[in-house]
Protein backbone atom coordinates (compact mmCIF):
# COMPACT_ATOMS: atom_id res chain seq x y z
CA UNK A 1 0.00 0.00 0.00
CA UNK A 2 1.31 3.18 -0.90
CA UNK A 3 1.90 5.96 1.87
CA UNK A 4 -1.12 8.14 0.88
CA UNK A 5 -3.32 5.16 1.83
CA UNK A 6 -1.64 5.01 4.99
CA UNK A 7 -2.50 6.86 8.72
CA UNK A 8 0.14 8.73 10.58
CA UNK A 9 2.12 6.50 12.60
CA UNK A 10 0.69 7.31 15.98
CA UNK A 11 -2.85 8.31 14.70
CA UNK A 12 -6.12 6.45 14.76
CA UNK A 13 -9.17 6.56 12.95
CA UNK A 14 -12.47 6.12 14.21
CA UNK A 15 -14.92 4.32 11.65
CA UNK A 16 -18.50 4.92 11.75
CA UNK A 17 -19.19 1.40 12.88
CA UNK A 18 -17.46 2.38 15.89
CA UNK A 19 -17.89 6.44 16.46
CA UNK A 20 -21.64 5.53 18.63
CA UNK A 21 -18.46 4.68 21.25
CA UNK A 22 -17.16 8.26 20.93
CA UNK A 23 -20.29 9.83 20.57
CA UNK A 24 -21.36 7.65 24.31
CA UNK A 25 -18.71 9.35 26.18
CA UNK A 26 -18.84 12.52 24.83
CA UNK A 27 -22.35 13.08 25.82
CA UNK A 28 -22.17 11.12 29.42
CA UNK A 29 -19.21 14.30 29.44
CA UNK A 30 -20.84 16.66 28.02
CA UNK A 31 -24.43 16.43 30.21
CA UNK A 32 -21.64 15.92 33.29
CA UNK A 33 -19.92 19.04 32.82
CA UNK A 34 -23.43 21.06 32.41
CA UNK A 35 -24.30 19.80 35.35
CA UNK A 36 -21.45 21.33 37.21
CA UNK A 37 -21.83 24.58 35.71
CA UNK A 38 -19.20 23.79 33.06
CA UNK A 39 -20.03 25.87 29.20
CA UNK A 40 -17.61 24.64 26.38
CA UNK A 41 -14.98 26.36 25.09
CA UNK A 42 -13.65 25.98 22.04
CA UNK A 43 -9.58 27.41 20.67
CA UNK A 44 -7.83 26.76 17.56
CA UNK A 45 -5.83 23.81 17.08
CA UNK A 46 -2.72 25.60 16.56
CA UNK A 47 -1.10 28.95 18.93
CA UNK A 48 1.93 30.35 19.23
CA UNK A 49 4.70 28.25 19.96
CA UNK A 50 5.57 30.78 23.19
CA UNK A 51 2.19 30.53 24.55
CA UNK A 52 3.66 26.91 25.04
CA UNK A 53 6.85 27.47 26.01
CA UNK A 54 5.93 29.93 28.63
CA UNK A 55 2.58 27.98 29.85
CA UNK A 56 3.80 23.79 29.71
CA UNK A 57 6.93 24.93 30.68
CA UNK A 58 10.56 25.36 29.08
CA UNK A 59 12.07 22.20 30.75
CA UNK A 60 9.19 19.66 30.09
CA UNK A 61 8.87 16.80 28.26
CA UNK A 62 6.14 18.27 26.38
CA UNK A 63 8.02 21.17 25.41
CA UNK A 64 11.80 19.77 24.50
CA UNK A 65 10.67 16.67 23.06
CA UNK A 66 7.54 16.49 21.90
CA UNK A 67 5.73 19.84 20.17
CA UNK A 68 5.06 19.70 16.49
CA UNK A 69 6.32 23.17 15.76
CA UNK A 70 6.80 24.69 12.15
CA UNK A 71 7.31 28.03 10.83
CA UNK A 72 3.81 29.53 8.29
CA UNK A 73 4.89 30.81 5.53
CA UNK A 74 4.67 34.30 7.48
CA UNK A 75 7.66 33.15 9.21
CA UNK A 76 5.25 32.59 12.19
CA UNK A 77 6.45 29.77 14.82
CA UNK A 78 3.14 27.82 15.31
CA UNK A 79 2.71 24.23 17.34
CA UNK A 80 -0.21 22.57 17.29
CA UNK A 81 -1.36 22.47 20.69
CA UNK A 82 -0.66 19.73 23.01
CA UNK A 83 -2.71 20.51 25.67
CA UNK A 84 -5.68 21.97 26.03
CA UNK A 85 -4.93 24.67 29.06
CA UNK A 86 -2.68 26.54 27.82
CA UNK A 87 -5.02 27.79 24.61
CA UNK A 88 -8.17 28.23 27.47
CA UNK A 89 -6.52 30.23 29.33
CA UNK A 90 -5.19 32.78 26.57
CA UNK A 91 -8.65 32.76 25.18
CA UNK A 92 -10.32 33.50 28.82
CA UNK A 93 -7.37 36.34 28.69
CA UNK A 94 -7.80 37.19 25.50
CA UNK A 95 -11.08 38.22 26.02
CA UNK A 96 -11.29 38.99 29.74
CA UNK A 97 -13.77 36.55 30.22
CA UNK A 98 -13.19 37.31 34.08
CA UNK A 99 -15.37 40.72 34.16
CA UNK A 100 -17.88 38.10 33.04
CA UNK A 101 -17.78 37.32 37.24
CA UNK A 102 -16.17 34.54 38.77
CA UNK A 103 -15.17 31.77 38.87
CA UNK A 104 -15.43 30.94 34.88
CA UNK A 105 -16.13 27.12 34.07
CA UNK A 106 -15.03 26.41 30.85
CA UNK A 107 -14.96 22.55 29.65
CA UNK A 108 -13.96 21.03 26.06
CA UNK A 109 -13.11 18.68 23.52
CA UNK A 110 -9.58 19.11 22.06
CA UNK A 111 -7.42 16.96 19.64
CA UNK A 112 -3.68 17.10 21.05
CA UNK A 113 -0.43 16.15 19.46
CA UNK A 114 2.57 14.85 20.90
CA UNK A 115 5.29 13.25 19.49
CA UNK A 116 5.61 10.40 21.83
CA UNK A 117 6.78 7.15 21.01
CA UNK A 118 3.62 5.48 19.82
CA UNK A 119 2.70 2.55 22.26
CA UNK A 120 -0.82 0.96 23.57
CA UNK A 121 -2.82 4.29 24.92
CA UNK A 122 -0.22 6.69 23.80
CA UNK A 123 0.01 8.61 20.30
CA UNK A 124 1.01 11.31 18.34
CA UNK A 125 -2.65 12.36 17.97
CA UNK A 126 -5.08 11.74 20.78
CA UNK A 127 -8.22 13.65 22.42
CA UNK A 128 -9.07 14.98 25.64
CA UNK A 129 -12.32 16.24 27.29
CA UNK A 130 -10.92 18.68 30.53
CA UNK A 131 -12.50 21.39 32.31
CA UNK A 132 -10.66 24.49 33.82
CA UNK A 133 -12.17 26.77 36.67
CA UNK A 134 -10.58 30.01 36.88
CA UNK A 135 -10.89 32.80 39.73
CA UNK A 136 -10.87 30.61 42.38
CA UNK A 137 -8.19 29.48 45.14
CA UNK A 138 -10.74 27.72 47.91
CA UNK A 139 -10.44 24.16 47.81
CA UNK A 140 -13.90 23.50 47.69
CA UNK A 141 -13.05 24.19 43.68
CA UNK A 142 -10.63 21.86 44.01
CA UNK A 143 -12.81 19.39 45.28
CA UNK A 144 -15.35 20.17 42.72
CA UNK A 145 -13.48 19.47 39.95
CA UNK A 146 -12.19 16.10 40.85
CA UNK A 147 -16.45 15.58 41.53
CA UNK A 148 -17.18 16.27 38.06
CA UNK A 149 -14.13 13.91 36.88
CA UNK A 150 -15.10 10.71 39.44
CA UNK A 151 -19.23 11.45 38.31
CA UNK A 152 -18.12 11.08 34.55
CA UNK A 153 -16.31 7.56 35.46
CA UNK A 154 -19.23 6.17 37.63
CA UNK A 155 -21.69 7.26 34.99
CA UNK A 156 -19.65 4.93 31.95
CA UNK A 157 -19.94 2.21 34.87
CA UNK A 158 -16.01 2.18 35.44
CA UNK A 159 -14.94 0.58 38.34
CA UNK A 160 -11.27 0.30 40.14
CA UNK A 161 -9.90 3.62 39.23
CA UNK A 162 -7.69 5.36 41.73
CA UNK A 163 -7.80 8.42 42.68
CA UNK A 164 -4.53 9.36 43.44
CA UNK A 165 -3.69 13.00 45.16
CA UNK A 166 -0.99 15.43 45.97
CA UNK A 167 0.18 18.31 46.74
CA UNK A 168 3.32 20.28 45.21
CA UNK A 169 2.84 23.33 47.00
CA UNK A 170 3.41 26.94 45.69
CA UNK A 171 6.88 28.72 44.29
CA UNK A 172 7.79 29.76 48.00
CA UNK A 173 7.80 25.93 49.53
CA UNK A 174 9.00 25.13 46.60
CA UNK A 175 12.20 26.77 46.68
CA UNK A 176 13.05 24.95 49.87
CA UNK A 177 12.04 21.79 48.08
CA UNK A 178 14.32 22.51 44.87
CA UNK A 179 17.72 22.97 46.75
CA UNK A 180 16.98 19.42 48.40
CA UNK A 181 16.66 18.17 44.69
CA UNK A 182 19.40 19.65 43.76
CA UNK A 183 21.39 17.97 46.45
CA UNK A 184 20.05 14.75 45.88
CA UNK A 185 20.32 14.58 42.03
CA UNK A 186 23.77 15.94 42.03
CA UNK A 187 25.17 13.32 43.63
CA UNK A 188 23.61 11.22 40.55
CA UNK A 189 24.58 13.35 38.21
CA UNK A 190 26.83 10.95 36.11
CA UNK A 191 24.39 8.88 35.72
CA UNK A 192 21.13 11.34 34.90
CA UNK A 193 20.22 11.42 31.00
CA UNK A 194 21.69 14.53 29.25
CA UNK A 195 17.90 16.33 29.28
CA UNK A 196 17.61 15.98 33.10
CA UNK A 197 21.46 17.58 33.57
CA UNK A 198 20.30 20.64 32.04
CA UNK A 199 17.05 20.69 34.13
CA UNK A 200 19.18 19.87 37.58
CA UNK A 201 20.16 23.62 37.99
CA UNK A 202 16.76 25.15 36.25
CA UNK A 203 14.19 22.95 37.43
CA UNK A 204 15.23 19.79 39.30
CA UNK A 205 11.13 18.52 40.02
CA UNK A 206 11.46 17.82 36.13
CA UNK A 207 13.61 14.36 36.83
CA UNK A 208 10.98 12.95 38.32
CA UNK A 209 8.57 12.20 35.44
CA UNK A 210 11.45 11.64 33.32
CA UNK A 211 10.70 8.57 31.07
CA UNK A 212 14.21 7.15 31.37
CA UNK A 213 14.30 3.97 33.37
CA UNK A 214 17.68 4.94 34.59
CA UNK A 215 16.44 8.69 35.95
CA UNK A 216 13.23 7.56 37.44
CA UNK A 217 15.34 4.32 39.55
CA UNK A 218 16.91 7.21 40.90
CA UNK A 219 14.03 9.35 41.36
CA UNK A 220 12.34 6.53 43.63
CA UNK A 221 14.27 7.57 46.44
CA UNK A 222 14.30 11.37 46.03
CA UNK A 223 13.15 13.96 48.34
CA UNK A 224 9.48 14.33 48.57
CA UNK A 225 7.46 17.34 48.22
CA UNK A 226 5.09 16.91 51.47
CA UNK A 227 7.95 17.22 53.46
CA UNK A 228 8.70 20.61 52.38
CA UNK A 229 5.16 22.09 52.03
CA UNK A 230 4.64 25.73 54.11
CA UNK A 231 1.72 25.81 56.20
CA UNK A 232 -0.82 27.86 53.81
CA UNK A 233 -0.39 24.53 51.72
CA UNK A 234 -0.81 22.14 54.11
CA UNK A 235 -4.09 23.42 55.21
CA UNK A 236 -4.81 23.55 51.51
CA UNK A 237 -4.37 20.13 51.18
CA UNK A 238 -5.88 19.04 54.35
CA UNK A 239 -9.19 21.00 52.91
CA UNK A 240 -9.71 19.53 49.61
CA UNK A 241 -8.96 16.18 51.78
CA UNK A 242 -12.01 17.37 53.52
CA UNK A 243 -14.42 18.29 51.16
CA UNK A 244 -13.27 14.72 49.54
CA UNK A 245 -14.77 13.47 52.28
CA UNK A 246 -17.83 15.00 52.08
CA UNK A 247 -18.54 14.24 48.48
CA UNK A 248 -17.75 10.94 49.64
CA UNK A 249 -15.10 10.55 46.96
CA UNK A 250 -12.44 8.15 47.77
CA UNK A 251 -8.38 8.77 47.00
CA UNK A 252 -4.81 8.00 48.05
CA UNK A 253 -1.93 10.67 48.65
CA UNK A 254 0.78 9.72 46.58
CA UNK A 255 3.69 11.94 47.49
CA UNK A 256 5.38 10.86 44.27
CA UNK A 257 2.74 12.48 41.82
CA UNK A 258 4.28 15.82 40.45
CA UNK A 259 2.60 16.08 36.91
CA UNK A 260 4.81 16.53 33.70
CA UNK A 261 3.50 20.05 32.83
CA UNK A 262 5.15 23.65 34.82
CA UNK A 263 1.91 25.10 35.46
CA UNK A 264 1.14 23.26 38.66
CA UNK A 265 0.63 24.41 41.94
CA UNK A 266 -0.76 23.12 45.22
CA UNK A 267 -3.08 20.46 44.47
CA UNK A 268 -2.46 18.09 41.73
CA UNK A 269 -3.96 14.61 41.04
CA UNK A 270 -4.34 11.91 38.61
CA UNK A 271 -7.12 8.74 38.29
CA UNK A 272 -4.97 5.60 37.39
CA UNK A 273 -5.59 2.50 36.62
CA UNK A 274 -4.00 -1.19 36.40
CA UNK A 275 -6.62 -2.42 32.95
CA UNK A 276 -4.41 -1.08 30.38
CA UNK A 277 -1.05 -1.74 30.70
CA UNK A 278 1.72 0.96 30.94
CA UNK A 279 -0.35 4.19 30.23
CA UNK A 280 -2.74 3.61 33.00
CA UNK A 281 -3.30 7.50 33.58
CA UNK A 282 -6.51 8.17 32.38
CA UNK A 283 -7.47 11.43 33.60
CA UNK A 284 -4.82 14.20 35.01
CA UNK A 285 -4.97 17.60 36.48
CA UNK A 286 -4.47 20.09 39.09
CA UNK A 287 -4.43 23.70 40.57
CA UNK A 288 -2.35 25.94 38.56
CA UNK A 289 -2.37 29.61 40.52
CA UNK A 290 0.38 30.62 38.48
CA UNK A 291 -0.53 30.44 34.98
CA UNK A 292 -2.51 33.63 33.95
CA UNK A 293 0.00 35.86 35.42
CA UNK A 294 2.82 34.14 33.81
CA UNK A 295 0.81 34.77 30.53
CA UNK A 296 0.37 38.26 31.37
CA UNK A 297 -2.47 38.79 33.14
CA UNK A 298 -3.69 39.54 36.38
CA UNK A 299 -3.39 36.77 39.39
CA UNK A 300 -6.25 34.46 38.90
CA UNK A 301 -5.82 31.19 40.58
CA UNK A 302 -7.31 28.30 38.54
CA UNK A 303 -7.20 24.72 38.15
CA UNK A 304 -8.75 21.92 35.62
CA UNK A 305 -8.33 18.40 34.42
CA UNK A 306 -8.24 16.33 31.10
CA UNK A 307 -9.08 13.04 30.50
CA UNK A 308 -7.79 10.97 27.63
CA UNK A 309 -10.64 9.89 25.49
CA UNK A 310 -8.88 7.01 24.17
CA UNK A 311 -7.24 5.53 27.82
CA UNK A 312 -10.99 5.82 28.82
CA UNK A 313 -12.78 3.90 26.16
CA UNK A 314 -9.71 0.97 26.34
CA UNK A 315 -10.71 1.08 29.94
CA UNK A 316 -14.27 -0.03 29.08
CA UNK A 317 -13.41 -2.05 26.75
CA UNK A 318 -11.16 -4.41 28.93
CA UNK A 319 -13.32 -3.41 31.44
CA UNK A 320 -16.29 -5.28 29.41
CA UNK A 321 -18.45 -2.46 30.11
CA UNK A 322 -20.96 -2.28 27.19
CA UNK A 323 -21.83 0.51 25.19
CA UNK A 324 -25.83 0.80 23.56
CA UNK A 325 -25.31 0.49 20.06
CA UNK A 326 -28.01 3.39 18.46
CA UNK A 327 -30.47 1.81 16.12
CA UNK A 328 -29.49 2.20 12.55
CA UNK A 329 -31.99 1.76 10.83
CA UNK A 330 -36.08 1.90 11.71
CA UNK A 331 -37.32 1.30 7.73
CA UNK A 332 -36.27 -0.39 4.91
CA UNK A 333 -37.82 0.11 1.64
CA UNK A 334 -37.12 -2.10 -0.68
CA UNK A 335 -38.39 -1.23 -4.82
CA UNK A 336 -38.82 -2.87 -7.69
CA UNK A 337 -39.37 -0.73 -10.50
CA UNK A 338 -38.87 3.10 -11.43
CA UNK A 339 -42.16 4.11 -9.97
CA UNK A 340 -41.79 2.38 -6.77
CA UNK A 341 -38.27 4.38 -6.32
CA UNK A 342 -39.99 7.40 -6.77
CA UNK A 343 -42.65 6.59 -3.79
CA UNK A 344 -40.07 5.01 -1.63
CA UNK A 345 -37.75 8.33 -2.42
CA UNK A 346 -40.81 10.31 -0.65
CA UNK A 347 -41.75 7.54 1.91
CA UNK A 348 -38.95 8.04 3.41
CA UNK A 349 -38.31 11.70 3.27
CA UNK A 350 -41.82 11.61 5.75
CA UNK A 351 -40.29 9.04 8.11
CA UNK A 352 -37.22 10.71 8.12
CA UNK A 353 -39.10 14.10 8.96
CA UNK A 354 -40.52 12.16 12.17
CA UNK A 355 -36.95 11.99 13.64
CA UNK A 356 -37.15 8.09 12.79
CA UNK A 357 -34.42 6.61 10.56
CA UNK A 358 -35.43 5.43 7.16
CA UNK A 359 -33.44 3.83 4.07
CA UNK A 360 -33.80 2.74 0.78
CA UNK A 361 -31.78 1.61 -2.11
CA UNK A 362 -29.54 3.85 -3.53
CA UNK A 363 -27.03 1.71 -5.15
CA UNK A 364 -29.25 0.18 -8.18
CA UNK A 365 -29.65 -3.80 -6.33
CA UNK A 366 -32.06 -6.00 -7.15
CA UNK A 367 -34.79 -7.02 -4.82
CA UNK A 368 -33.10 -10.14 -2.91
CA UNK A 369 -29.45 -8.33 -2.14
CA UNK A 370 -31.63 -5.20 -1.31
CA UNK A 371 -33.19 -7.39 1.69
CA UNK A 372 -29.64 -8.78 2.21
CA UNK A 373 -28.92 -5.24 2.71
CA UNK A 374 -31.88 -4.61 5.03
CA UNK A 375 -30.73 -7.37 7.44
CA UNK A 376 -27.69 -6.56 7.47
CA UNK A 377 -27.91 -2.81 8.64
CA UNK A 378 -30.39 -4.34 11.06
CA UNK A 379 -33.46 -2.48 10.01
CA UNK A 380 -36.30 -3.00 12.63
CA UNK A 381 -39.22 -3.03 9.77
CA UNK A 382 -39.26 -3.23 6.52
CA UNK A 383 -41.27 -2.53 3.14
CA UNK A 384 -41.53 -4.31 -0.63
CA UNK A 385 -42.82 -1.68 -2.87
CA UNK A 386 -43.58 -2.90 -6.36
CA UNK A 387 -46.25 -2.71 -9.05
CA UNK A 388 -48.88 -4.15 -6.95
CA UNK A 389 -48.34 -2.06 -3.83
CA UNK A 390 -48.03 1.30 -5.71
CA UNK A 391 -51.75 0.34 -7.88
CA UNK A 392 -53.23 -0.66 -4.32
CA UNK A 393 -51.88 2.57 -2.35
CA UNK A 394 -51.07 0.35 0.34
CA UNK A 395 -48.04 -2.16 1.46
CA UNK A 396 -47.32 -4.57 4.06
CA UNK A 397 -45.11 -3.17 6.71
CA UNK A 398 -42.74 -6.08 8.28
CA UNK A 399 -41.65 -6.62 11.61
CA UNK A 400 -38.27 -7.79 10.65
CA UNK A 401 -37.53 -9.47 14.30
CA UNK A 402 -41.31 -11.48 14.98
CA UNK A 403 -42.25 -11.44 11.16
CA UNK A 404 -45.86 -9.47 11.73
CA UNK A 405 -47.06 -7.92 8.81
CA UNK A 406 -49.25 -4.82 9.35
CA UNK A 407 -50.88 -3.11 6.15
CA UNK A 408 -49.87 0.57 5.96
CA UNK A 409 -51.73 3.12 3.01
CA UNK A 410 -48.72 4.43 1.25
CA UNK A 411 -50.37 8.71 1.78
CA UNK A 412 -49.75 10.95 4.08
CA UNK A 413 -51.25 9.39 6.86
CA UNK A 414 -48.06 6.26 6.21
CA UNK A 415 -44.97 8.59 8.18
CA UNK A 416 -47.80 9.01 10.99
CA UNK A 417 -49.01 5.85 11.14
CA UNK A 418 -45.75 4.09 10.96
CA UNK A 419 -44.02 6.24 13.98
CA UNK A 420 -46.90 4.56 16.28
CA UNK A 421 -46.88 1.19 14.91
CA UNK A 422 -42.75 0.53 15.81
CA UNK A 423 -43.41 2.42 19.01
CA UNK A 424 -46.04 -0.02 19.93
CA UNK A 425 -44.44 -3.13 18.65
CA UNK A 426 -41.02 -2.41 19.91
CA UNK A 427 -42.78 -1.81 23.14
CA UNK A 428 -44.30 -5.15 22.79
CA UNK A 429 -41.45 -6.89 21.65
CA UNK A 430 -39.01 -5.49 24.79
CA UNK A 431 -41.72 -6.69 27.29
P1 LIG B 1 -1.78 15.34 30.81
O1 LIG B 1 -1.58 14.49 32.02
O2 LIG B 1 -0.60 15.65 30.00
O3 LIG B 1 -2.46 16.67 31.33
O4 LIG B 1 -2.88 14.70 29.89
C1 LIG B 1 -4.16 14.40 30.37
C2 LIG B 1 -4.61 13.04 29.87
O5 LIG B 1 -4.50 12.98 28.44
C3 LIG B 1 -3.75 11.88 30.35
O6 LIG B 1 -4.15 11.46 31.64
C4 LIG B 1 -4.06 10.83 29.31
O7 LIG B 1 -5.28 10.17 29.59
C5 LIG B 1 -4.22 11.65 28.04
N1 LIG B 1 -2.96 11.62 27.27
C6 LIG B 1 -1.84 12.36 27.46
N2 LIG B 1 -0.90 12.06 26.55
C7 LIG B 1 -1.43 11.11 25.75
C8 LIG B 1 -0.96 10.39 24.61
N3 LIG B 1 0.24 10.61 24.08
N4 LIG B 1 -1.80 9.47 24.04
C9 LIG B 1 -3.02 9.25 24.54
N5 LIG B 1 -3.53 9.91 25.61
C10 LIG B 1 -2.74 10.83 26.22
C11 LIG B 1 -2.81 17.71 30.52
O8 LIG B 1 -2.84 17.65 29.32
C12 LIG B 1 -3.30 18.90 31.30
N6 LIG B 1 -3.61 19.96 30.32
C13 LIG B 1 -4.49 18.56 32.14
C14 LIG B 1 -5.02 19.73 32.90
C15 LIG B 1 -6.09 20.47 32.58
N7 LIG B 1 -4.50 20.24 33.98
C16 LIG B 1 -5.21 21.29 34.37
N8 LIG B 1 -6.18 21.44 33.49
Amino acid sequence: MGVITKKIKGTEDVLPKQSYRWQFVEDVMRKEAQVYGFKEIRTPVFEHTELFQRGVGQTTDVVQKEMYTFDTKGGESVTLRPEGTAGAARAVLEHSLENDGLPIKASYFVSCYRYEKPQAGRLREFHQFGVEEYGTQSPIADAEIICVAKSIFDRLGIKQLRLELNSIGCPECRSEYHKALREYFGSHKEELCETCNSRLEKNPMRILDCKSPICSKIAENAPKITDYLCDECKEHFAQVQKYLDVAGVEYIVNPTIVRGLDYYTKTVFEFVTDFIGAQGTVCGGGRYDGLIEELGGKHLPSLGFAMGIERLLMLMDKQGIEIPKPSSCDLYVATMGDKAKEKAFSLIKSVRDCGLIAETDVVGRGLRPQMKYADKIGAKFSIVLGDNEIEQNSAEVKNMTTGEKTTLALDETFADKFSVLQLTENEAFKI
